[in-house]
């Protein structure tokens, strides 16, 4: 089927077979996969190469109500990968969604982003403030907050809890991997730090992440998008802080009050910016004994809270 079919069925409300497909966006040529039904979703995907495939199982209960588009990041297989490591910032990652919104030819986008995949949707909702209608930011990236203070706090906290001393050894042992294998190595001993629970979801997680991206060619993590992007946003030391006044879209930020890598502190310096611009209405969330994947850890919060959202209930 065409995507044009394939959309305009789907957002007509008939459910759709999940189906990949790509447009290009400059000089790169980008995936996005489509699936579920209703009203469009934009869905970005983090792009230091971890992917999409964990976003399109974990958020999956979205498509019940909504036509979910996952945009694969430039750099990150099959969407093709700038020559320059520049291209590469999270912030430069943005014009790749005003693209698809043009390729889509729609007005504004219904935006959702996790982690990294949040600091360029917020980027984007910076840039081209008029051109979001909503944005969710689930545990986002903040670049350019230095939050150490709140990674000096976590560490205290749990260097002595046995749950999480694999994952600070493997802190330990050095966080620059140089292949695919190595990265996994990484990701899967740093897993249970990202959980308020580890001894219940790290390891699952872990197991679904690999079995969500066992269709796919090119793994479950990518190093190179890891370190372009990585070398990109670090030499980036202008950052983009103070840029979130120019917000004007309705914005519900979700957050682990246990997430040790994008944490509270760091989303309050987002509220408090988008409020100051004047524009923007945001809404905190606080998710109470979750980390890093609320989807996971606090399913029926996150989805309740994000789907009345969507629906202009809150
Ligand atoms: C980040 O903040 C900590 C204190 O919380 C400080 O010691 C450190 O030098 C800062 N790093 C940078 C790069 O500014």
């Amino acid at each position: 089927m065409s995507l044009l079919a394939h959309l305009s069925l789907a957002l007509a409300g008939i459910p759709q077979p999940t189906q990949t497909y790509s447009f290009d966006s400059a000089d790169y040529k980008l995936f996005f996969t489509l699936t579920g039904s209703g009203p469009l979703l934009v869905i970005q995907a983090p792009g230091w190469g971890i992917g999409d495939a964990y976003l399109q199982s974990g958020l999956a209960p979205l498509a019940k109500s909504h036509t979910l588009l996952f945009l694969l990041p430039r750099g990150t297989a099959p969407s093709s990968c700038p020559e320059s490591t520049t291209e590469m910032r999270s912030v430069t990652m943005a014009f790749d969604l005003e693209s698809l919104r043009v390729w889509l030819e729609v007005p504004s986008l219904a935006l959702l982003g996790h982690s990294n995949g949040g600091a360029v949707a917020l980027a984007y909702a910076e840039m081209y403030p008029e051109r979001v209608e909503r944005l969710v930011l689930v545990s986002p990236q903040i670049l350019g907050f230095n939050d150490s203070a709140t990674w000096i706090r976590f560490f205290g906290e749990r260097k002595e809890d046995p749950r999480y001393a694999g994952a600070i050894e493997t802190m330990k042992g050095g966080m620059d991997p140089q292949t695919d294998e190595e990265l996994k190595g990484l990701l899967k001993g740093l897993m249970p730090y990202y959980f308020a629970q580890p001894e219940r979801y790290a390891e699952k997680f872990y197991l679904q992440l690999e079995e969500a991206a066992k269709d796919s060619q090119h793994g479950s993590v990518q190093v190179s998008p890891f370190k372009a992007q990585g070398d990109a946003d670090r030499a980036d030391k202008e950052g983009v802080t103070g840029l979130f006044g120019r917000v004007i879209c309705k914005t519900l930020l979700l957050v682990g009050d246990q997430d040790a890598f994008c944490s509270v502190a760091a989303a309050k310096v987002a509220e408090e910016g988008i409020k100051g611009g004047g524009y923007g209405e945001v809404k905190l969330v606080v998710l109470e004994n979750c980390g890093h994947f609320p989807w996971v850890e606090k399913g029926d919060v996150f989805f309740d809270f994000t789907e009345k959202f969507l629906d202009a209930q809150e």
